[in-house]
């Protein structure tokens, strides 16, 4: 999930490394992710580049799907100065009321546009910390809002399915324009 006022940080961190974010309407952000089974250093090592690949892009909240892995991580920060990074691993979500809220959200695989999406207001997420051991919490706010965001990634689904398919396609086009003047 990308915020609309960001503030860029540099890392000089040696040991990580910067990965290649897949855009809408790539076909690969469609995949639905597998659970993790194995907590090793090769797992580690890719939340750390996923943290590095979002704060560098600047963003809050990033997929595995979002960078060609489809595995059910995803890392997010919402903290000012970058300093809390949260994983979670094979998250679940529960809502706890019939409460919705909206949300002007944007997507590092939607750079450039932001829209009002409606979602649970109040949910419950389990998931597995990166050494496999369970946690939940019961965030509220943004935290909420993009931790359904980022599990919509790994179930192959991205907030512009939440808007109008004329605003859709009209984001589609541009972004596709985008991508052949780039190539
Ligand atoms: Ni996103």
């Amino acid at each position: 999930m990308r915020l609309i006022f960001h503030h860029k940080l540099n890392h000089t961190d040696n040991h990580m490394a910067l990965l290649n974010i897949l855009e809408f309407p790539d076909s690969r952000l469609r995949k639905v992710a597998k659970p993790i089974t194995v907590f090793d250093a090769a797992l580690k090592q890719l939340s750390e580049d996923m943290l590095e690949t979002m704060y560098d892009a600047p963003g809050i909240g990033l997929a595995a799907t979002q960078v060609n892995v489809h595995k059910r991580l995803i890392v997010i920060d919402i903290s000012e100065n970058k300093s809390e990074p949260l994983v979670f691993i094979n998250p679940e979500i529960t809502p706890l009321s019939d409460q919705q809220r909206e949300w002007e959200e944007g997507c590092l695989s939607v750079p450039g546009y932001n829209e009002v999406v409606v979602r649970p207001r109040d949910i419950r997420i389990n998931a597995l910390d990166i050494n496999g051991d369970a946690f939940e919490m019961e965030p509220d706010e943004l935290l909420a809002v993009c931790i359904q965001h980022e599990l919509d990634h790994l179930n192959g689904k991205l907030f512009v399915d939440y808007i109008s398919s004329f605003k859709r396609q009209r984001i589609r086009k541009k972004l596709e324009k985008a991508h052949k003047q780039r190539a």
